[in-house]
């Protein structure tokens, strides 16, 4: 009930009355004082008169399970909030929850994460009050093999939720969201699955939203959205269009089977479109154009010997200019 009576205030500009709380929720007077306490403890600011109800002044930058929910769109993705204050890894959390029947669309969400994992064993910068390190659980029923696609979807929604709010950002194939040749976002996609089932998937998406600066060994290399626009954002909206950007694209992907429906609007998005990278496999690196991603999300390269396809998992690719040109 909490996040229904959030979601009244934060529709209505003007106050509202308790009596229409409690005939809307069918609950007391007391139960809507209650929750309006619980509220304002959380850091909401609510002006209560007499006789005039109840009026929402301000809500703060906070991750809460109702915060996030009250406003949600979607229709299954970031429906069931797990919030925490901190983690060792959301994406640690969410397996332990998939293995216990958390269910599809679920999100795991930490204000602050002690070892967030990054790709290829790093670890991920995440501290608290400014970021969004979140991970979604998926159950979905596709071969193993296609799972890779969904961490292109993830970038393109993380890339549509920075346009929605003004800010260009650059995706680098296949998840990294790329601005100014800094990265703002990091993406690690990781299955537990069987030979033809998949039991399930956990996206883990870290945005760097609202930091002012970085520590010495990252600050060449990231970037936060506020850094790049001058604005702060509020965490939860972030991520409420996150969920609503992703579950757009990810229904098109159930339903085709493919990225066929995504390649034109995911290769716009490229920032190595037509431009030269070096592709780093185990044993070789090696240069060529980078042409934009194929039906099944690997990236095409065209070399000297004719074009080539290349499989996220497999290789890691390099502008030829540094991390990201
Ligand atoms: C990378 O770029 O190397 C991937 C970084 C992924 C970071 C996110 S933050 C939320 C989720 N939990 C983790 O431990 N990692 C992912």
């Amino acid at each position: 009930m909490k996040e229904e009576i959030l979601q009244m205030l934060k529709s209505r500009q003007d106050f509202v009355s308790g009596q229409e709380l409690c005939e809307q929720f069918r609950v007391s007077r007391t139960a809507v004082w209650k929750v309006i306490g619980q509220l304002k403890n959380e850091g909401y600011e609510i002006e209560a008169i007499n006789r005039k109800g109840y009026r929402l002044i301000a809500s703060p930058d906070i991750l809460t399970e109702s915060e996030i929910l009250s406003g949600m769109t979607t229709g299954v993705m970031g429906r069931h909030v797990y919030y925490y204050d901190c983690l060792g890894s959301t994406n640690d959390q969410a397996r332990m929850l998939a293995e216990k029947g958390a269910p599809d669309g679920s999100l795991v969400v930490a204000e602050t994460q002690n070892t967030g994992k990054g790709r290829m064993g790093r670890t991920f910068f995440s501290p608290e009050g400014c970021g969004v390190w979140m991970s979604l659980i998926l159950k979905p029923d596709i071969p193993p093999v296609d799972a890779s696609m969904i961490t292109l979807i993830a970038a393109m929604a993380v890339q549509e939720m920075m346009e929605s709010f003004g800010l260009k950002s650059g995706i680098k194939w296949p998840n990294d969201l790329v601005i100014d040749r800094r990265k703002t976002t990091g993406i690690l996609t990781e299955m537990s699955a069987g030979p033809d089932v998949i039991n399930y998937i956990v996206v883990g998406i870290g945005i760097n939203v609202n930091m002012k600066a970085f520590p010495e060994d990252l600050k060449d290399t990231a970037i936060s959205m506020a850094m790049a626009s001058g604005q702060t954002y509020h965490r939860a909206e972030v991520i409420r269009r996150v969920m609503q950007y992703f579950e757009a694209d990810y229904r098109q992907f159930l339903e085709a089977g493919d990225l066929s429906f995504l390649k034109d609007k995911y290769d716009a998005a490229l920032i190595h479109l037509n431009k030269e990278i070096s592709v780093h496999e185990i044993r070789r690196v090696w240069r060529g154009i980078s042409r934009g991603i194929n039906d099944i999300g690997e990236l095409i390269v065209s070399t000297d010997e004719g074009d080539t396809t290349v499989r996220s998992g497999e290789v890691s690719i390099r502008g030829i200019y540094g991390y990201a040109e």
